[in-house]
Protein backbone atom coordinates (compact mmCIF):
# COMPACT_ATOMS: atom_id res chain seq x y z
CA UNK A 1 0.00 0.00 0.00
CA UNK A 2 1.44 3.31 -0.86
CA UNK A 3 0.93 6.75 0.52
CA UNK A 4 -1.17 9.06 -1.21
CA UNK A 5 1.12 11.78 -0.31
CA UNK A 6 4.02 13.06 -1.47
CA UNK A 7 7.11 15.84 -0.62
CA UNK A 8 5.22 18.23 -3.07
CA UNK A 9 2.72 18.17 -0.77
CA UNK A 10 4.71 20.27 1.88
CA UNK A 11 6.55 23.18 2.09
CA UNK A 12 10.32 23.25 0.12
CA UNK A 13 12.94 22.11 2.73
CA UNK A 14 10.52 20.28 4.94
CA UNK A 15 11.94 17.58 7.05
CA UNK A 16 10.90 14.13 7.47
CA UNK A 17 12.51 11.78 10.00
CA UNK A 18 11.63 9.16 12.92
CA UNK A 19 12.62 9.12 16.48
CA UNK A 20 13.23 7.02 19.39
CA UNK A 21 15.34 7.05 22.86
CA UNK A 22 17.99 5.54 24.42
CA UNK A 23 16.34 3.42 26.99
CA UNK A 24 13.86 2.06 24.60
CA UNK A 25 16.33 0.60 22.49
CA UNK A 26 19.82 0.62 23.09
CA UNK A 27 20.34 -1.92 25.70
CA UNK A 28 21.08 -0.36 29.13
CA UNK A 29 22.63 -3.42 30.45
CA UNK A 30 25.77 -2.99 27.98
CA UNK A 31 28.52 -0.47 28.01
CA UNK A 32 29.00 0.88 31.06
CA UNK A 33 26.05 2.39 32.10
CA UNK A 34 24.79 3.17 35.29
CA UNK A 35 21.44 2.10 37.05
CA UNK A 36 18.12 4.35 36.69
CA UNK A 37 15.20 4.33 37.93
CA UNK A 38 13.17 3.05 35.70
CA UNK A 39 15.89 -0.08 36.43
CA UNK A 40 14.35 -0.34 39.74
CA UNK A 41 10.67 0.66 38.77
CA UNK A 42 10.67 -2.20 36.07
CA UNK A 43 12.33 -4.73 39.21
CA UNK A 44 9.37 -3.68 41.07
CA UNK A 45 6.07 -6.00 40.95
CA UNK A 46 3.30 -4.77 39.40
CA UNK A 47 4.57 -1.39 37.80
CA UNK A 48 5.67 -2.75 34.05
CA UNK A 49 4.12 -5.65 31.98
CA UNK A 50 6.21 -8.83 32.81
CA UNK A 51 8.63 -6.84 35.16
CA UNK A 52 10.50 -6.27 31.72
CA UNK A 53 13.25 -3.44 31.61
CA UNK A 54 15.69 -1.56 28.91
CA UNK A 55 18.57 -4.04 29.67
CA UNK A 56 18.98 -5.37 26.07
CA UNK A 57 15.44 -3.78 24.57
CA UNK A 58 16.24 -3.98 20.58
CA UNK A 59 20.11 -4.46 21.25
CA UNK A 60 20.83 -1.06 19.16
CA UNK A 61 24.00 -0.62 21.08
CA UNK A 62 25.51 -3.21 19.21
CA UNK A 63 23.39 -2.87 15.98
CA UNK A 64 24.13 0.51 15.52
CA UNK A 65 25.24 0.19 11.95
CA UNK A 66 22.88 -2.24 10.83
CA UNK A 67 20.19 0.16 12.07
CA UNK A 68 21.45 3.31 10.57
CA UNK A 69 21.27 1.54 7.49
CA UNK A 70 17.86 1.21 7.99
CA UNK A 71 17.40 4.25 8.72
CA UNK A 72 18.92 5.35 5.86
CA UNK A 73 16.78 3.38 3.47
CA UNK A 74 14.15 5.12 4.91
CA UNK A 75 15.34 8.13 3.15
CA UNK A 76 14.95 10.09 6.49
CA UNK A 77 16.29 13.96 6.57
CA UNK A 78 16.49 13.84 10.29
CA UNK A 79 16.96 10.92 13.46
CA UNK A 80 15.81 12.14 16.64
CA UNK A 81 17.59 10.43 18.98
CA UNK A 82 18.21 10.65 22.69
CA UNK A 83 21.32 10.46 24.87
CA UNK A 84 21.25 8.43 28.46
CA UNK A 85 22.58 9.87 31.56
CA UNK A 86 23.61 7.06 33.36
CA UNK A 87 25.55 5.61 30.10
CA UNK A 88 27.52 8.77 30.26
CA UNK A 89 27.88 9.45 34.06
CA UNK A 90 26.68 6.17 35.65
CA UNK A 91 26.43 7.90 38.89
CA UNK A 92 24.72 11.23 37.34
CA UNK A 93 27.49 13.03 38.33
CA UNK A 94 31.53 12.70 38.84
CA UNK A 95 32.91 9.80 36.45
CA UNK A 96 32.62 10.27 33.06
CA UNK A 97 32.07 6.61 31.39
CA UNK A 98 33.92 7.25 27.80
CA UNK A 99 32.69 4.05 26.02
CA UNK A 100 29.66 5.62 26.66
CA UNK A 101 30.41 9.28 25.15
CA UNK A 102 32.40 6.94 22.51
CA UNK A 103 28.98 5.59 21.64
CA UNK A 104 27.06 9.14 20.94
CA UNK A 105 29.89 10.09 19.19
CA UNK A 106 29.65 6.99 16.36
CA UNK A 107 26.20 7.53 16.72
CA UNK A 108 26.25 11.53 15.54
CA UNK A 109 29.25 10.70 12.96
CA UNK A 110 26.88 7.58 11.67
CA UNK A 111 24.44 9.82 10.87
CA UNK A 112 25.76 12.27 9.02
CA UNK A 113 27.85 10.12 6.91
CA UNK A 114 24.66 8.99 5.74
CA UNK A 115 23.65 12.47 5.28
CA UNK A 116 21.07 12.48 7.88
CA UNK A 117 20.64 15.48 10.40
CA UNK A 118 21.18 14.23 14.23
CA UNK A 119 18.14 15.76 16.90
CA UNK A 120 19.40 15.29 19.80
CA UNK A 121 16.74 14.76 22.98
CA UNK A 122 19.17 15.22 26.10
CA UNK A 123 16.62 13.24 28.51
CA UNK A 124 14.37 10.63 27.67
CA UNK A 125 13.41 9.49 31.26
CA UNK A 126 16.03 6.76 32.49
CA UNK A 127 17.16 8.60 35.76
CA UNK A 128 20.55 7.99 37.27
CA UNK A 129 19.63 6.16 40.41
CA UNK A 130 22.49 8.10 42.32
CA UNK A 131 20.64 11.06 41.94
CA UNK A 132 17.06 9.53 42.60
CA UNK A 133 18.14 8.44 45.71
CA UNK A 134 18.52 12.50 46.70
CA UNK A 135 15.21 13.04 45.40
CA UNK A 136 15.49 13.19 41.54
CA UNK A 137 13.21 15.67 39.83
CA UNK A 138 12.27 16.69 43.53
CA UNK A 139 15.15 18.04 44.53
CA UNK A 140 15.92 21.54 43.04
CA UNK A 141 19.67 20.98 42.75
CA UNK A 142 18.43 18.53 39.54
CA UNK A 143 18.73 21.75 37.22
CA UNK A 144 22.57 22.16 38.40
CA UNK A 145 23.04 18.23 37.62
CA UNK A 146 21.23 18.43 34.45
CA UNK A 147 23.70 21.37 33.01
CA UNK A 148 26.57 19.30 34.45
CA UNK A 149 25.20 16.56 32.57
CA UNK A 150 24.39 18.60 29.39
CA UNK A 151 28.10 20.22 29.64
CA UNK A 152 29.73 16.86 29.02
CA UNK A 153 27.42 15.24 26.60
CA UNK A 154 27.00 18.48 24.41
CA UNK A 155 30.76 19.16 24.86
CA UNK A 156 31.88 16.03 23.11
CA UNK A 157 28.52 15.83 20.33
CA UNK A 158 27.10 19.45 20.02
CA UNK A 159 29.40 20.63 17.43
CA UNK A 160 27.79 18.05 15.05
CA UNK A 161 23.81 17.78 16.57
CA UNK A 162 21.73 19.65 14.39
CA UNK A 163 19.35 20.27 16.80
CA UNK A 164 18.60 19.82 20.33
CA UNK A 165 16.18 20.15 22.92
CA UNK A 166 17.08 19.08 26.57
CA UNK A 167 13.91 17.01 28.01
CA UNK A 168 11.47 14.85 26.55
CA UNK A 169 7.87 15.42 27.42
CA UNK A 170 7.77 17.59 30.98
CA UNK A 171 4.01 16.37 31.55
CA UNK A 172 5.28 12.97 31.31
CA UNK A 173 8.25 13.66 33.75
CA UNK A 174 6.08 15.47 36.28
CA UNK A 175 2.42 14.43 35.94
CA UNK A 176 2.58 11.39 34.77
CA UNK A 177 5.80 9.87 36.73
CA UNK A 178 4.89 11.97 40.19
CA UNK A 179 1.38 12.27 40.47
CA UNK A 180 -0.22 9.41 38.43
CA UNK A 181 2.65 7.06 39.25
CA UNK A 182 2.38 5.41 35.85
CA UNK A 183 5.87 6.23 34.99
CA UNK A 184 9.16 5.90 37.63
CA UNK A 185 9.78 7.05 39.85
CA UNK A 186 6.01 5.73 40.27
CA UNK A 187 5.00 8.44 43.30
CA UNK A 188 1.65 9.44 44.06
CA UNK A 189 2.13 12.76 45.41
CA UNK A 190 0.48 16.43 44.84
CA UNK A 191 4.27 17.61 46.53
CA UNK A 192 6.35 15.81 44.44
CA UNK A 193 4.25 16.74 41.34
CA UNK A 194 4.42 20.15 41.73
CA UNK A 195 8.07 20.06 41.90
CA UNK A 196 9.13 18.22 39.56
CA UNK A 197 7.22 20.21 37.14
CA UNK A 198 8.79 23.63 38.04
CA UNK A 199 12.12 21.84 38.51
CA UNK A 200 11.53 20.15 34.94
CA UNK A 201 11.53 23.61 33.57
CA UNK A 202 14.10 24.60 35.94
CA UNK A 203 16.24 22.03 34.53
CA UNK A 204 15.30 22.65 30.85
CA UNK A 205 16.45 26.38 30.87
CA UNK A 206 19.81 25.37 32.49
CA UNK A 207 20.05 22.83 30.11
CA UNK A 208 19.15 25.66 27.39
CA UNK A 209 21.42 28.23 28.53
CA UNK A 210 25.17 25.62 29.00
CA UNK A 211 23.80 24.76 24.93
CA UNK A 212 24.41 28.61 24.44
CA UNK A 213 27.51 28.88 26.30
CA UNK A 214 29.16 25.98 24.41
CA UNK A 215 27.73 27.58 21.10
CA UNK A 216 25.25 25.38 19.94
CA UNK A 217 22.38 26.60 17.89
CA UNK A 218 18.82 25.19 16.79
CA UNK A 219 17.96 24.72 20.21
CA UNK A 220 14.07 23.62 21.50
CA UNK A 221 11.64 22.07 23.31
CA UNK A 222 9.86 18.84 23.01
CA UNK A 223 6.01 18.65 24.70
CA UNK A 224 3.54 16.18 24.82
CA UNK A 225 -0.35 17.21 24.13
CA UNK A 226 -3.78 15.38 24.23
CA UNK A 227 -6.61 16.95 22.63
CA UNK A 228 -9.27 17.33 25.68
CA UNK A 229 -12.78 17.02 24.80
CA UNK A 230 -15.48 17.74 28.04
CA UNK A 231 -17.29 14.48 27.93
CA UNK A 232 -20.94 16.11 27.64
CA UNK A 233 -21.80 20.17 27.43
CA UNK A 234 -22.43 19.79 31.08
CA UNK A 235 -20.57 22.94 33.18
CA UNK A 236 -18.72 20.19 35.30
CA UNK A 237 -17.60 18.28 32.41
CA UNK A 238 -16.43 21.32 31.00
CA UNK A 239 -14.83 22.75 33.73
CA UNK A 240 -13.19 19.21 34.38
CA UNK A 241 -11.43 19.15 30.36
CA UNK A 242 -10.28 22.38 31.21
CA UNK A 243 -8.44 21.38 34.03
CA UNK A 244 -6.47 18.56 32.16
CA UNK A 245 -6.15 20.81 29.33
CA UNK A 246 -4.48 23.11 31.79
CA UNK A 247 -2.12 21.05 33.62
CA UNK A 248 -1.35 18.30 30.49
CA UNK A 249 -0.55 20.65 28.12
CA UNK A 250 -0.90 24.50 28.77
CA UNK A 251 1.02 24.16 32.21
CA UNK A 252 4.61 24.00 30.48
CA UNK A 253 3.82 26.02 27.26
CA UNK A 254 2.93 28.79 30.07
CA UNK A 255 5.95 28.63 31.93
CA UNK A 256 8.38 28.61 29.04
CA UNK A 257 6.58 31.29 26.65
CA UNK A 258 4.30 33.09 28.93
CA UNK A 259 6.34 33.19 32.14
CA UNK A 260 3.13 32.01 33.70
CA UNK A 261 1.23 28.97 34.67
CA UNK A 262 -2.08 28.86 34.19
CA UNK A 263 -4.84 29.41 37.15
CA UNK A 264 -6.59 26.03 36.08
CA UNK A 265 -3.31 24.11 37.33
CA UNK A 266 -2.09 26.60 40.24
CA UNK A 267 -6.00 26.18 41.89
CA UNK A 268 -4.30 22.60 42.63
CA UNK A 269 -0.90 22.78 42.46
CA UNK A 270 0.28 26.30 44.05
CA UNK A 271 0.36 25.23 47.54
CA UNK A 272 2.70 22.44 46.81
CA UNK A 273 5.34 24.21 44.45
CA UNK A 274 8.66 24.74 45.76
CA UNK A 275 9.17 28.66 47.91
CA UNK A 276 10.28 31.59 45.23
CA UNK A 277 8.93 29.71 42.06
CA UNK A 278 7.52 33.02 40.61
CA UNK A 279 11.15 34.27 40.51
CA UNK A 280 12.71 31.13 38.38
CA UNK A 281 10.84 32.61 34.92
CA UNK A 282 14.27 34.19 34.11
CA UNK A 283 15.89 30.46 33.73
CA UNK A 284 12.79 29.16 32.26
CA UNK A 285 11.91 31.06 29.63
CA UNK A 286 14.73 31.01 27.48
CA UNK A 287 14.70 31.93 23.79
CA UNK A 288 14.26 29.10 21.52
CA UNK A 289 14.29 28.67 17.76
CA UNK A 290 11.80 25.79 17.84
CA UNK A 291 9.03 23.79 19.73
CA UNK A 292 8.42 20.56 19.20
CA UNK A 293 5.26 18.38 19.52
CA UNK A 294 4.57 14.79 20.26
CA UNK A 295 0.77 14.19 19.81
CA UNK A 296 -0.84 11.10 19.60
CA UNK A 297 -4.56 10.90 20.82
CA UNK A 298 -7.47 12.92 22.72
CA UNK A 299 -9.09 12.23 26.07
CA UNK A 300 -12.93 12.51 26.93
CA UNK A 301 -12.95 13.95 30.40
CA UNK A 302 -15.88 14.16 32.66
CA UNK A 303 -15.88 15.71 36.15
CA UNK A 304 -15.41 13.31 38.73
CA UNK A 305 -16.29 14.18 42.58
CA UNK A 306 -13.19 14.42 45.03
CA UNK A 307 -10.12 16.42 45.90
CA UNK A 308 -8.64 18.27 43.01
CA UNK A 309 -7.78 18.00 40.16
CA UNK A 310 -11.54 16.23 39.99
CA UNK A 311 -11.59 14.78 36.49
CA UNK A 312 -11.63 11.59 35.30
CA UNK A 313 -10.99 9.83 31.65
CA UNK A 314 -14.44 8.35 29.57
CA UNK A 315 -13.83 6.08 27.08
CA UNK A 316 -14.48 7.63 23.86
CA UNK A 317 -16.31 6.04 20.50
CA UNK A 318 -13.37 7.16 18.26
CA UNK A 319 -11.86 3.80 16.69
CA UNK A 320 -8.35 2.79 18.95
CA UNK A 321 -5.00 1.63 18.10
CA UNK A 322 -3.36 -1.22 20.08
CA UNK A 323 -2.60 1.21 23.49
CA UNK A 324 -6.27 2.07 23.81
CA UNK A 325 -5.75 5.34 22.31
CA UNK A 326 -8.30 6.95 19.83
CA UNK A 327 -7.50 8.39 16.37
CA UNK A 328 -8.04 11.92 16.21
CA UNK A 329 -6.03 13.51 13.72
CA UNK A 330 -7.85 16.70 13.95
CA UNK A 331 -6.32 17.49 17.22
CA UNK A 332 -3.23 17.32 15.65
CA UNK A 333 -4.13 20.39 13.59
CA UNK A 334 -6.05 22.30 16.33
CA UNK A 335 -2.96 22.03 18.32
CA UNK A 336 -0.42 22.96 15.77
CA UNK A 337 -2.92 25.98 15.02
CA UNK A 338 -3.76 27.10 18.96
CA UNK A 339 0.17 26.56 19.98
CA UNK A 340 1.25 29.17 17.09
CA UNK A 341 -1.66 31.37 17.78
CA UNK A 342 -1.66 31.62 21.77
CA UNK A 343 2.34 30.61 22.51
CA UNK A 344 4.78 30.91 19.79
CA UNK A 345 3.68 32.70 16.53
CA UNK A 346 6.03 32.92 14.08
CA UNK A 347 8.39 30.66 15.93
CA UNK A 348 9.35 26.99 13.48
CA UNK A 349 7.15 24.19 15.36
CA UNK A 350 7.90 20.64 14.39
CA UNK A 351 5.91 17.33 14.86
CA UNK A 352 8.39 15.81 16.88
CA UNK A 353 6.51 12.59 17.77
CA UNK A 354 3.28 10.72 16.39
CA UNK A 355 2.65 7.37 15.67
CA UNK A 356 0.41 4.35 16.71
CA UNK A 357 1.13 1.25 18.05
CA UNK A 358 -0.38 -2.00 16.45
CA UNK A 359 -0.34 -5.56 17.68
CA UNK A 360 1.81 -6.25 14.08
CA UNK A 361 3.59 -9.75 13.14
CA UNK A 362 6.44 -9.67 10.95
CA UNK A 363 4.69 -10.90 7.50
CA UNK A 364 1.39 -8.86 7.61
CA UNK A 365 1.14 -5.84 6.14
CA UNK A 366 0.75 -2.78 9.29
CA UNK A 367 -2.10 -1.29 6.85
CA UNK A 368 -3.53 0.68 9.87
CA UNK A 369 -0.29 2.83 10.55
CA UNK A 370 -0.26 3.71 6.66
CA UNK A 371 -3.83 5.12 7.32
CA UNK A 372 -2.88 6.64 10.79
CA UNK A 373 0.34 8.00 9.31
CA UNK A 374 -1.33 9.40 6.22
CA UNK A 375 -4.42 10.90 8.39
CA UNK A 376 -2.00 12.51 10.75
CA UNK A 377 0.29 13.88 7.53
CA UNK A 378 -2.61 15.62 6.15
CA UNK A 379 -4.08 17.02 9.64
CA UNK A 380 -0.39 18.83 9.71
CA UNK A 381 -0.88 19.92 5.98
CA UNK A 382 -3.98 21.59 7.11
CA UNK A 383 -2.42 23.30 10.03
CA UNK A 384 0.38 24.96 7.21
CA UNK A 385 -2.91 25.99 4.92
CA UNK A 386 -3.72 27.66 8.18
CA UNK A 387 -0.33 29.73 8.22
CA UNK A 388 1.44 27.44 11.43
CA UNK A 389 5.10 27.17 10.27
CA UNK A 390 5.61 23.96 10.71
CA UNK A 391 9.25 22.88 9.67
CA UNK A 392 9.05 19.18 10.06
CA UNK A 393 7.60 16.14 11.56
CA UNK A 394 8.96 13.14 12.83
CA UNK A 395 7.37 9.55 13.09
CA UNK A 396 7.08 7.41 16.34
CA UNK A 397 9.36 5.14 16.42
CA UNK A 398 11.70 3.25 13.74
CA UNK A 399 11.20 0.62 15.06
CA UNK A 400 9.43 -1.25 17.87
CA UNK A 401 10.79 -0.75 21.16
CA UNK A 402 10.55 -1.23 24.85
CA UNK A 403 7.00 1.06 25.60
CA UNK A 404 7.68 2.07 29.40
CA UNK A 405 5.32 0.36 31.69
CA UNK A 406 3.48 -1.57 28.88
CA UNK A 407 6.82 -3.66 28.46
CA UNK A 408 7.40 -4.72 24.15
CA UNK A 409 4.12 -5.80 23.80
CA UNK A 410 2.88 -2.51 22.01
CA UNK A 411 4.94 -1.91 19.02
CA UNK A 412 5.22 1.14 17.45
CA UNK A 413 7.91 0.99 14.89
CA UNK A 414 8.13 1.29 11.05
CA UNK A 415 10.35 -1.64 11.44
CA UNK A 416 9.64 -4.81 13.55
CA UNK A 417 11.20 -6.20 16.08
CA UNK A 418 11.49 -9.84 16.72
CA UNK A 419 12.53 -9.25 21.13
CA UNK A 420 14.15 -13.25 21.46
CA UNK A 421 16.38 -13.04 17.94
CA UNK A 422 16.36 -9.57 17.85
CA UNK A 423 16.06 -9.38 13.80
CA UNK A 424 14.50 -7.13 12.44
CA UNK A 425 11.64 -6.61 9.24
CA UNK A 426 10.77 -3.72 7.81
CA UNK A 427 6.85 -3.27 7.60
CA UNK A 428 5.13 -2.47 4.96
CA UNK A 429 4.57 1.04 6.39
CA UNK A 430 8.82 1.48 6.09
CA UNK A 431 8.30 0.31 2.58
CA UNK A 432 5.71 3.47 2.29
CA UNK A 433 7.34 5.85 3.56
CA UNK A 434 10.48 4.95 2.10
CA UNK A 435 8.66 4.64 -1.32
CA UNK A 436 8.14 8.81 -0.51
CA UNK A 437 10.96 9.69 1.37
CA UNK A 438 13.87 8.42 -0.71
C1 LIG B 1 5.70 9.20 24.13
C2 LIG B 1 7.13 8.91 24.52
C3 LIG B 1 7.77 7.80 23.75
C4 LIG B 1 6.81 6.67 23.47
C5 LIG B 1 5.53 7.20 22.89
C6 LIG B 1 4.54 6.13 22.53
O1 LIG B 1 5.02 9.76 25.21
O2 LIG B 1 7.91 10.07 24.34
O3 LIG B 1 8.89 7.38 24.49
O4 LIG B 1 6.61 5.95 24.63
O5 LIG B 1 4.94 8.09 23.77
Amino acid sequence: MKMTLSRADFPEGFVFGTATSSYQIEGHGFGGAGPTHWDSFAATPGNVVRAENGAVACDHYHRLEEDLDLLAGLGADAYRFSTSWARVLPEGRGPVNEAGLDFYDRLVDGLLARGIKPAATLYHWEFPSALADLGGWRNRDIADWFGDFTAVIMGRIGDRVWSAAPINEPWCVGWLSHFDGHHAPGLRDIRAAARAMHHVLLAHGRATEVMRGLGMRNLGAVCNFEWSEPASDDAGAIGAAATYDAIYNRFFLGGLFKRAYPEEALAGLEPHLPDGWQDDFDSIAQPLDWLGLNYYTRKLIDHRPGPWPSYAEVEGPLEKTQMGWEIYPDGLRDFLIRTARDYTGDLPLYVTENGMANADTADRPDIARIDYLSRHLNAARAAIADGVPLRGYFTWSLMDNYEWALGYEKRFGLIHVDFDSLQRTPKASYQALADWWR
